[in-house]
């Protein structure tokens, strides 16, 4: 953890748990120091989880939906046309590719998706399928 973030993680658990200690409630007191780094980190978390909310939306939404052709469990997709995206598990960069200029069959969606877009989409698929994991 970087020094600066554990320093005001301190400085927040330190305040969450003298305010504890005056009503006495001691294990909320230790599960805000131990959670800490979460609270100091949510704004981040935050931003993230808005864009891969817009790409969940947008596997559904878009026109002719992702869903129609692919599977992905998390979005309870079972489309066979293309491949199986739980098990190809793409990273963003390689759904980015394939959405803005197509791929075989499958059509570009470079005309009709802003490039906010396409980025929640290859975060929101790379992430769902594990792909977000091997590329790391
Ligand atoms: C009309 C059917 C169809 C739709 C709709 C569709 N796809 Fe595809 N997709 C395919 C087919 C077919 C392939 C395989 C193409 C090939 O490899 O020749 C493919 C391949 C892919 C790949 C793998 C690319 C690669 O590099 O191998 C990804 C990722 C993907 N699609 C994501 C999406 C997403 C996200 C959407 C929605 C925005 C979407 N697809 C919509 C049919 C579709």
């Amino acid at each position: 953890m970087p020094k600066t973030l554990t320093t005001l993680t301190e400085t927040r658990g330190g305040k969450a748990c003298a305010a504890a200690a005056r009503r006495t409630t001691r294990a909320w007191c230790a599960a805000a120091l131990a959670g800490g780094w979460l609270f100091a980190a949510a704004p981040l978390f935050a931003a993230e989880d808005a864009v891969y909310a817009l790409g969940k939306k947008l596997f559904s939404s878009v026109t002719p939906p992702c869903a129609i052709c692919h599977t992905l469990r998390d979005a309870n997709a079972e489309g066979m046309i293309g491949p199986v995206l739980d098990e190809i598990k793409p990273d963003e960069a390689r759904v980015a590719k394939a959405l803005r200029g197509g791929i075989g069959s499958m059509p570009s969606f470079g005309g009709s998706l802003k490039a906010e877009e396409i980025d929640a989409l290859a975060r929101y698929v790379a992430r769902a399928s594990g792909g977000a994991e091997k590329s790391r």
